[in-house]
C-alpha cells in the first residue's frame, strides 16, 4: 500500500509539476533562423519562401528541419493578454504559417524572451508564460528560442524553469532552446530544463575578432570556439552546448565558411543556418549540405569535440564517433598558408573524459577527406598537406 501511494504521488506530481520533453533533440537540432541575415525584417512571405528553398536546395534532404522566426514577429497583446503576430507582416496568422511549414515536412520555430521585452523591444513573456506556451502549442510551434534581454531582477534558473513547465503543461512537444548567452553557466543547471543553451553572446560575420556595439560585443568564430573551457562534459543527447546560429553564406571567405561549419559540426553544436536560403552561392550550398560533415555533427554518441594537438598557428580538433570512428579537423588560425606534417605512428589521441584512446601504432585507420569526399590513404603514411589561411581539413578515420 505504501509503495502504491508513493507511486501514485509520483504520477500525480509528474503531471502537476512540469518536466522537459525528452527525446526531441537526440542529435543537435538543425534548421534555419531569421536573425543573422534579416534581423527585424521578417514577414510571412520570407518564411514561406525560406521553407520552399530548404526543400528545393537539398537542405531538408541533408537533415535540416526547423524554420525559426527570431525576434520581431510580434504584434500586440490583446485585452486578455494573448499575443498576436504583427498584422501587416503576418496577415495570415501563425497557425496558417505553421500549417504551410508542416505541409513541406518541416518544423516551425518561434522566439520569445524571459523578460518584459525582447531584445528588440517587442512584448516578452514575463508574466505570460503559461498563456504564451498555450498560444504557441495552438499555433503548432515545434521549437522555442527563449532569450534573456530585459530580465533585471529575475533569476535565470527560475525563469527558464517556469517556461519549461508552461510548455510541458501546454502539452505539445516543443524543443526548448535557452538563449542566456552563458552568463549564468546554463550547462550547469539546464540539462533538465532545455535541449540546448547558448554559450556566448552573439556571433558576428567575422572569423577572428570581435565587433563593438556600444554596450555589448559580438564575436568571431574563433572567439566563440575558444570562449568556454571544460564544458564539453555537459553536452550530449537532448542537452547541447549551442555555439550560436551560423554565419555561413553571410560574407566570410569560402575557407572561413568551411572552417566555421566544420567546427560547429565538431563541437556537436545545433546547426542553424543564418543566411538567405533563397539566394545562395553554389559554394555556400555545398558547405551547408555536405552530408559526411553533417554526419559528424549528428553522430549518435553525441560527444562534443576537443582540441587534441597544437602546433604554432595550426591545431587539430577531435571528435569520437560511433563504431570506433574518429573525426578530425585540422585548422589553420593564421593569416598565411602553413605546411602540415603529421606522423600518426608517433601520436596517440586521447579523450580522457570518455576514456577513449586512438593509438595509431597499434591500429591502422583508413583516412577519408570529408570536404574532398575521397579516401586519402591510411594512418600508416605521414600526412602532408598545405593548408590555406583560416581553412580546415576535415577527416573521418575508420579502423582498417
Ligand atoms: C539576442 C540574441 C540573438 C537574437 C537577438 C534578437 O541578441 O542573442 O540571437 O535573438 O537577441 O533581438
Amino acid at each position: 500500500m505504501k509503495k502504491f501511494l508513493i507511486l501514485l504521488w509520483l504520477v500525480v506530481s509528474m503531471s502537476v509539476y512540469g518536466q522537459k520533453f525528452n527525446g526531441l533533440a537526440t542529435s543537435p537540432p538543425m534548421g534555419w533562423n531569421s536573425w543573422n541575415r534579416f534581423g527585424c525584417d521578417v514577414d510571412e512571405s520570407l518564411i514561406m519562401e525560406t521553407a520552399d528553398a530548404m526543400v528545393e536546395n537539398g537542405m531538408k534532404d541533408a537533415g535540416y528541419q526547423y524554420i525559426v522566426i527570431d525576434d520581431c514577429w510580434h504584434g500586440m497583446r490583446d485585452s486578455l493578454g494573448f499575443i498576436h503576430p504583427h498584422p501587416d507582416h503576418f496577415p495570415s496568422g501563425m497557425k496558417a504559417l505553421a500549417d504551410y511549414i508542416h505541409s513541406k515536412g518541416l518544423k516551425f520555430g518561434i522566439y520569445s524572451d524571459a523578460g518584459w521585452r525582447t531584445c528588440a523591444g517587442r512584448p516578452g513573456s514575463r508574466g505570460y508564460e503559461y498563456q504564451d506556451a498555450l498560444t504557441y502549442a495552438e499555433w503548432g510551434v515545434d521549437y522555442l528560442k527563449y532569450d534573456w534581454c530585459n530580465t533585471e531582477g529575475l533569476n535565470p534558473v527560475g525563469a527558464y524553469l517556469t517556461m519549461r513547465d508552461a510548455l510541458y503543461k501546454a502539452g505539445r512537444p516543443i524543443v526548448f532552446s535557452i538563449c542566456e548567452w552563458g552568463t549564468a553557466s546554463p550547462w550547469e543547471w539546464a540539462k533538465d530544463i532545455g535541449h540546448c543553451w547558448r554559450i556566448s553572446g552573439d556571433i558576428a560575420v567575422l572569423f577572428d575578432g570581435k565587433k563593438g556595439h556600444g554596450s555589448w560585443d559580438s564575436w568571431g568564430v574563433l572567439q566563440i570556439l575558444d570562449m568556454r573551457n571544460d564544458i564539453r562534459k555537459y553536452a550530449g543527447p537532448d542537452r547541447w552546448n549551442d555555439f550560436d546560429m551560423m554565419e555561413v553564406g553571410n560574407g566570410m571567405t569560402v575557407e572561413e565558411d568551411r572552417a566555421h561549419f566544420s567546427l560547429w559540426c565538431m563541437m556537436a553544436s545545433p546547426l542553424m543556418a543564418g543566411n538567405d536560403l533563397r539566394h545562395m552561392s553554389e559554394e555556400t550550398q555545398e558547405i551547408l549540405t555536405n552530408k559526411e560533415v553533417i554526419a559528424v555533427n549528428q553522430d549518435k554518441l553525441g560527444i562534443q569535440g576537443f582540441k587534441c594537438h597544437q602546433e604554432n598557428v595550426w591545431e587539430i580538433w577531435a571528435k569520437p564517433l560511433k563504431g570506433g570512428d574518429l573525426a578530425l579537423c585540422f585548422l589553420n588560425r593564421g593569416k598565411e598558408s602553413v605546411k602540415i606534417e603529421y606522423n600518426w605512428l608517433k601520436e596517440v589521441i586521447k579523450d580522457d573524459l570518455k576514456g577513449i584512446h586512438y593509438r595509431f601504432i597499434d591500429q591502422e585507420y583508413n583516412v577519408r577527406d570529408l570536404w574532398a569526399k575521397k579516401d586519402i590513404g591510411s594512418t600508416n603514411q605521414v600526412f602532408k598537406r598545405k593548408l590555406k589561411s583560416h581553412d580546415v581539413i576535415m577527416m573521418r578515420l575508420t579502423k582498417k
